[in-house]
């Protein structure tokens, strides 16, 4: 019924302008256009309609074109986890799940299958991927993002956006610094110039510049006392006049604009989700001469282009049986696999062996319960998710006596089962009661634990069996330290999407290996970690979080950045690279072997790191610049190229408003993890600005 009303709109604006060529022919029919319109046409363009809340049955957000020229409106559906709010979409791992994959190749297949879906619905525009970095794990929405550091953050986030743009416009989000929940409407982030432009923006520009992003989505908070939707520094000058981005801006969601003129002058391209401070406010202003008209022609002109650019003026094959296809939820499953992080396997308690298994016992009522992630607007409505208890049951068959503890506290009865299994798998973990957008969803975590009742059900439940499994799912970073020694293996699977069960099940039992790795540091406490207060309307972010302060303030994270275990063993030898010397606009290109020299295949990460010992200014101790995921049969040795571009090793100097790249020694580190590197070499950097 859905998707036959939906064909009946869409075909209803199928549009007489033709071509998808770029250049001046593109740019002449966008004026041809954009010159026909009336001033209300044009204004009408500049704000969504569907209202504030979606209207019942309806599954995309509206802003309208012009029907009369051909315009078609823009449809939009969230995105970051699974096309939301229609029925029976893939549900797929979050996005920190996928940022813990470190394989920007199947992000990219990711997000295609995501934009490929959105389509077959009539939709255009996919409100994601989520590529604010994770500051602090305490951030209600860590989960919607990949991680901790700008520059793998970057790669994720720019494959995202290149496979979503196969078939629809990407819309990488919230520009910038959106990294608190509790006051995301009303906090003012205060960042020095050094810091927004190292940390808080590369990935945003890689996401315009490498990835091609059609439009992007302004924050709610504001940054340097200006809003986010009318944040000149942030849209007028570096958006658009450094980064010369082409494609539009819309606001985030009713609570994200402030003012007309703020705004339209700033260069705020289209409100959503409705018109408040657009619509009358505009037409008005732009009437008695505060905004000239130029201002809405601009604003038009960039969505105009990228409808004609993207061809969305076209007829769409409307195809509802493309949702949650074979091909899309194998995978999900393989993300799933993929980003499972092996943090503990004490005596090889992992992998279980059925052959060698009589009777297992899973415990924890979130054995069996969908558990895909926040219900804010990332939520997604599959139609199935499998269960790790399902997984679990449906790998082992009838050979196998499972029993199932559905319950979170343990009795004399509960402990004896337990007792006589060979193996207990405890699931366990964060909900969207504990982490979530705010207002719609449950916030920020002002703790980073699982709290009593779950930690005792762990320490009950692993006294009790001597081969006790943790599956740990949440989205973010979670402190273990209460429970971690009464566990042999730890797991986490993260919000692992709607084929979690089978790919949780598939690593219990060998059958896939674990490749996954932390995209962020799991501290050991709070006091690891920079102040968060989720009630500050005022906040200062410095330059240093995650691995880089805690590096910087010699701390022990209890899993650092980078971390993840194996089911085999890797060695990595021989790094060399092909110069010594470089400058500006080199790429130099770093090559190590690595080895398996354990049992069974697995996919080792091989990361990069540069360190900046003789430095003029403060940095990081060393810094992520380049990994690289390689997949190895036992015995076989391969071969591994990680490219740095020498321009990113650059700083940006305030004073000059220029990267510059340090005439030094740089410290080139390789390893497995931002504190596992055996190997390093140094490297001659000319000093200059970087391109
Ligand atoms: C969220 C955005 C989302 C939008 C539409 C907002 O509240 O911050 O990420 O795309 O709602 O659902």
């Amino acid at each position: 019924m859905r998707l036959r009303r939906l064909s009946l709109v869409s075909i209803a604006l199928v549009a007489a302008c033709s071509s998808n060529s770029d250049g001046p022919d593109l740019e002449a029919q966008v004026h041809n256009l954009v010159s026909q319109m009336t001033l209300e046409e044009k204004v009408a363009q500049m704000a969504g309609d569907s209202g504030l809340l979606l209207p019942e049955g309806e599954t995309l957000w509206n802003v309208p074109g012009v029907e009369r020229l051909g315009v078609p409106p823009l449809r939009m559906a969230d995105g970051p986890r699974g096309v939301g709010t229609i029925e029976g979409a893939t549900t797929f791992p979050v996005g920190m799940a996928r940022g813990a994959m470190w394989e920007p190749e199947v992000e990219q297949r990711i997000g295609a299958a995501m934009g490929r879906e959105l389509r077959a619905i009539g939709g255009n525009v996919l409100l994601a991927p989520t590529i604010n970095i994770l500051r602090h794990p305490s951030w209600g929405r860590s989960q919607d993002t990949y991680g901790e550091d700008a520059q793998h953050l970057t790669k994720m986030g720019v494959a995202f956006v290149r496979g979503v743009q196969e078939y629809v416009l990407a819309n990488p989000k919230h520009y910038a610094a959106n990294s608190i929940e509790d006051t995301r409407f009303e906090v003012d982030v205060s960042i020095d110039q050094r810091t927004l432009r190292e940390i808080f923006l590369p990935h945003f520009r890689a996401a315009v510049l490498e990835g091609g992003a059609a439009s992007v989505m302004s924050a709610y908070n504001s940054v340097n006392g200006q809003f986010c939707g009318e944040n000149e520094q942030l849209l007028r000058k570096i958006l658009k006049t450094e980064w010369r981005f082409d494609g539009f801006v819309l606001s985030d969601w009713t609570f994200g604009t402030h003012s007309t003129l703020g705004s339209a002058l700033n260069g705020l391209d289209i409100e959503m989700s409705i018109a408040r401070v657009y619509g009358d406010e505009l037409l008005r202003a732009v009437r008695n001469g505060d905004v000239p008209e130029s201002v809405v022609d601009e604003a038009v002109s960039r969505t105009v282009r990228k409808k004609l650019q993207y061809g969305l003026d076209k007829p769409t094959d409307l195809d509802g049986s493309v949702l949650a296809n074979d091909e899309h939820l194998d995978l999900a499953k393989e993300a799933a696999v993929k980003g499972a992080v092996l943090l503990k396997n004490e005596s090889m308690a992992l992998p279980l062996v059925p052959s060698a298994l009589t009777r297992v016992v899973v415990v924890g009522l979130l054995a069996d319960t969908p558990n895909t992630g926040d219900n804010g607007s990332s939520g997604t409505k599959p139609s199935f998710v499998v269960t790790p208890l399902q997984g679990i049951q449906e790998a082992l068959g009838d050979s196998v006596v499972i029993d199932h503890i559905d319950k979170n506290v343990l009795d004399a009865a509960d402990l004896a089962t337990i007792g006589a299994a060979d193996a207990v798998i405890i699931v366990t973990g964060l909900t969207s009661e504990d982490e979530g957008e705010g207002l719609i969803g449950a916030g920020d975590r002002v703790d980073l634990g699982l709290g009593a009742r779950r930690t005792k059900l762990i320490q009950d439940a692993a006294g009790a069996n001597d081969r006790a499994i943790v599956v740990l799912e949440g989205g973010g970073a979670i402190t273990v330290g209460d429970w971690l020694s009464d566990a042999d293996a730890l797991l986490m699977v993260w919000y692992p999407g709607q084929m979690g069960g089978h790919a949780i099940a598939d690593l219990l039992f060998g059958v896939a290996n674990p490749s996954g790795k932390l995209p962020l540091t799991f501290p050991t406490g709070l006091d690891q970690l920079p102040p968060f207060d989720n009630a500050s309307l005022e906040v200062t972010y410095d330059y240093f979080h995650g691995y880089r302060y805690l590096d910087r303030n010699d701390e022990t994270p209890e899993f650092e950045f980078g971390f993840g275990l194996s089911y085999t063993k890797f060695s990595l030898d021989n790094l060399r690279a092909d110069r010594s010397e470089a400058g500006a606009g080199d790429t130099i290109s770093f090559t190590i072997d690595v080895t398996n020299s354990g049992p069974v295949a697995g996919a080792e990460v091989v990361q990069l790191y540069v360190g900046y010992p003789d430095s003029s200014v403060e940095r990081a101790e060393r810094e992520l610049k380049g990994f690289a995921k390689v997949s190895l049969e036992p015995g076989e040795t391969k071969a591994v190229d990680i490219s740095v571009p020498v321009d990113s090793l650059a700083y940006y100097d305030v004073a000059k408003s220029a990267w510059t790249l340090e005439p030094l020694e740089h410290v080139v580190y390789i390893g497995t993890s931002s504190r596992a590197l055996p190997l390093s070499t140094t490297l001659r950097i000319a000093g200059g600005m970087a391109r």
